[in-house]
């Protein structure tokens, strides 16, 4: 009863899907765990290239379930229009589960995540504005509004009324916007009702079901440890639990099930949005990272911030998420690069600090104390073995095995499905 995650260590955009896309063809059901559509993973198939935002990667692979969890929050506008996207280009659809108790996105909540952000200023965090944010925030103050409230329109309506008593008041006296109405919101989430109903059950069961029958389950996680609400870089972060202890709650499975947790890591480090990054990188090396990276975001078409590999934050994602492997992604980026810098520890106000501060004021103090390692030249997106590597890539992803607190099962040489690199099988 192989059940997988799949956790990004970083800040998001660290090749998750095309990680999910790799397990291939021995994986029953893919789980999106949390987050909504603020996420974007890339998966290129044959030099096809999809762009999924709400949908897990494994709804390309044609046997997979794929699964929508209870941890999502779900933009049906959004939804339905990737289905549609999908079923363009002749993916099947037809397979896709999504929980009962997952919780909708609403317009209003998309309001809210911009008079918000315009309200913070130049604290803004620079959110994806997708409405996440206010979406979450409904469900812990028990004001949200559950894909099952769709089917009894009463309910729905009562619940709308709820949400919006309060957030009327707050978008016409503070932030001067024009109040919602319940109806239309009432009528928007009705037009959805009949197309989802099929697809909507009690996923946690079915996954409980797969497990107990041996079938392979994978979680796909959203955003990245960096960007968990608990662990990453607070308060610029999303507002789910991306580390692998969100997966079980937001997958509905028990955390004695995992048997695998996949840290996805890139040989260098980016970001999008606001918030501290002790690596990043401001010269023309930034740009040459971003351009050769194609760093730019899935979802809003922002450039990523780019800088070196922190190895600091690799030990602290190993450590919070318990990572029994980590795949390297985009090695073949650093080709050119004649010495490679990598953050092994921080400078805080004069005092070295191997681990990640406690307090948040020390990490945006932090400044990088840098090993260097000597570049390659070759050209290693055709290697398909370890020891295809030219000696510098080898001892390049050797160190970065020894500084970060877990083995590196799998490289990634390029976009595509077939250039990685298999060190240790992930699914034995
Ligand atoms: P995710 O959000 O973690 O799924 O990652 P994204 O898809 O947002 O961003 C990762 C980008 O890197 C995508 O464009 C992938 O196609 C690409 N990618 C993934 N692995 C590799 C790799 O090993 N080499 C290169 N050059 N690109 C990769
Ligand atoms: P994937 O799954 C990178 C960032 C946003 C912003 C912060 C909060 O593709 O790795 P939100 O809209 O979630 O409230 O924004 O989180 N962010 C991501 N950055 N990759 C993602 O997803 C992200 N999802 C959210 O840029 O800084
Ligand atoms: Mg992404």
């Amino acid at each position: 009863m192989p059940a997988l995650v799949v956790v990004g260590a970083q800040w998001g955009d660290e090749g998750k899907g095309k990680t999910t896309d790799i397990l291939g063809t021995r994986v029953d059901y893919v789980v999106k765990p949390n987050g909504g559509n603020n996420a974007g993973h890339t998966v290129v198939v044959g030099g096809e290239k999809y762009e999924l935002k709400l949908l897990p990667a494994g709804i390309l692979s044609p046997n997979v379930t794929p699964v929508i969890g209870n941890g999502v929050v779900v933009n049906l506008e959004a939804l339905f229009e990737e289905i549609e996207m999908l079923e363009s280009r002749g993916a099947d659809t037809s397979a896709l589960r999504i929980s009962a108790n997952a919780h909708v996105v609403a317009p209003y909540h998309q309001t809210m995540d911009k008079v918000t952000e315009r309200f913070l200023g130049k604290r803004a965090i620079g959110t994806t504005g997708r409405g996440i944010g206010p979406a979450y925030a409904d469900k812990v103050s028990r004001i949200g509004i559950r894909i099952q409230d769709l089917f009894d329109e009463s309910i729905l309506r009562q619940k709308v009324e709820g949400a919006l008593r309060q957030k009327n008041e707050l978008l016409l006296k503070v932030y001067n916007r024009r109040a919602v109405e319940v109806e239309e919101t009432v009528e928007y989430f009705l037009q959805y009702a009949e197309r989802l109903r099929p697809m909507v059950c009690d996923t946690s069961l079915l996954l409980g079901e797969a497990l107990d029958a041996g079938e392979v389950v994978v979680m796909e996680g959203g955003q990245a440890t960096m960007l968990d609400v608990d662990h990453g870089t607070y308060p610029f972060v999303t507002s789910s639990n991306p580390s692998a202890g969100g997966a079980v709650i937001g997958a509905g499975i028990g955390p004695t099930r995992i048997t695998r947790v996949i840290g996805i890591v890139k040989a260098y480090t980016t970001r999008v949005g606001a918030g501290p990054f002790p690596t990043e990188l401001f010269d023309e090396m930034g740009v040459r990272l971003q351009k050769t990276g194609g760093e730019y975001g899935v979802n809003t078409g922002r450039p990523r911030r780019c800088g070196w590999y922190d190895a600091v934050i690799a030990r602290y994602a190993a450590r919070v998420n318990g990572f029994t492997d980590y795949v390297l992604t985009k090695l073949d980026v650093l080709t050119g690069i004649e010495e490679i810098p990598v953050c092994v520890a921080y400078e805080i106000d004069g005092v070295r600090h191997d681990e990640m501060p406690a307090s948040q004021s020390d990490f945006h103090h932090a400044k990088p104390i840098f090993e260097t390692f000597p570049g390659w030249d070759e050209d290693i997106s055709v290697a398909r073995s370890f020891e295809e590597l030219p000696e510098n890539a080898q001892n390049y992803v050797l160190a970065l095995e020894r500084l970060s607190g877990c083995r590196i099962s799998v490289i990634g040489v390029g976009p595509d499905r077939e250039q990685s690199i298999v060190r240790h099988e992930l699914l034995d």
